[in-house]
């Protein structure tokens, strides 16, 4: 059964642009601004993590200190104690702590394996606590990994339990090379949801393969009411060669309107915020629905 009504996690300004060419803080927070003001109600806003990892991340604090934007909730991704602090320090009041059902994935993404990954979100989970912060978890590679190939379905089974037995009040289900189908992402969904409640679980969806909005469809028949995405279609991740971005929010947008979802997102507004920071990047908006707007 579909959900009547969907929330959408915009990742553009941290998923999106940590894999693109640097931009400048300005047009960052142009972009979050406007995402704000086209009615998205959750962004990602940047990540605390190592600037010789991820150089186009190392203004979150200035980009999360430039804003004002009340009416949205704002995230960051926060890999250890030290990012968690910054992330505080800077105001933010919902952490990400991402780690991998590929072992392999895990190790190049934050140079540690899954089981340390979780010691390490121990003391970021008592900090969150203290601070009265949410802390959403992500598992990365739940569809297959770049390193290893094949994850078995079991292991981002133990992950998000894992990630949940910790605190998190969500888990976000990455596919972070696009490499699922629908029939994949049914399968996946269907034994997760005899274990975890489908409330706590987001689907993340990369688009290389073009299958990320057919993969939400399935999602959405899963009863999957929490949906990430990039606008304009932005990013990749650095550690995961050749992955495209995220699914576009343009196009998640249209799905939703016609399938009769609110989302609360004005398409034009949304459509507009993907061009500035298309042209900041000097690239075209890797979303059908954004190119056929802005030729009409
Ligand atoms: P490490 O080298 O193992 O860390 O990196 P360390 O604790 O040994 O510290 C080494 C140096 O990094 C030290 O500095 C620390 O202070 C510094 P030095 O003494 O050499 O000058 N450091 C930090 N600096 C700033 N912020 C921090 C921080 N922590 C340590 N938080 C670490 C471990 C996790 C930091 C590193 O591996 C890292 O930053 N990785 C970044 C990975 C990343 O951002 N990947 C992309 C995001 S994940 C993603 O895209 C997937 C997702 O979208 C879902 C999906 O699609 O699947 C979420
Ligand atoms: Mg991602």
């Amino acid at each position: 059964m579909l959900p009547n009504k969907v929330k959408i996690v915009e990742v553009g300004a941290r998923d999106g642009l940590q894999n693109e060419q640097k931009v400048s803080t300005q047009d960052k927070v142009n972009l979050i601004n406007q995402l704000a003001q086209s009615g998205v109600s959750y962004i990602e806003a940047g990540a605390f993590v190592s600037p010789k990892w991820v150089p186009q991340m190392a203004d979150s604090a200035e980009v999360i200190n430039a804003l004002s934007v009340d009416s949205v909730e704002l995230s960051a991704l926060t890999p250890n104690l030290k990012g968690a602090q910054a992330a505080l320090d800077a105001g933010i009041k919902e952490f990400a702590i991402f780690t991998a059902a590929s072992e392999a994935f895990c190790q190049k993404n934050i140079n540690c394996s899954i089981d340390e990954s979780i010691e390490r979100f121990k003391p970021v989970m008592a900090l969150a606590k203290a601070h009265n912060i949410k802390v959403r978890g992500y598992v990365s590679c739940v569809l297959g990994c770049p390193y290893q190939g094949h994850v078995e379905y079991a292991d981002v089974l133990r992950v998000s339990q894992a990630l949940l037995a910790l605190g998190c009040y969500e888990v976000s289900l990455g596919d972070t090379i696009g490499v699922g189908t629908p029939g994949k992402v049914t399968e996946l969904l269907s034994l997760l949801k005899q274990h975890i409640p489908t409330q706590q679980l987001a689907v993340h969806f990369h688009d290389t393969y073009g299958q990320a909005l057919a993969n939400i469809y399935a999602a959405l028949m899963q009863g999957i009411s929490t949906v990430d995405s990039a606008v304009a279609g932005l990013g990749g991740c650095p550690y995961a060669q050749g992955a495209s971005g995220n699914v576009a929010t343009e196009d998640v947008v249209y799905l939703l309107q016609g399938l009769g979802i609110e989302c609360g997102i004005d398409l034009e507004r949304l459509a507009r915020a993907g061009w500035l920071i298309c042209d900041a990047l000097n690239k075209a908006p890797l979303s059908r629905v954004s190119n056929a707007l802005r030729s009409k």
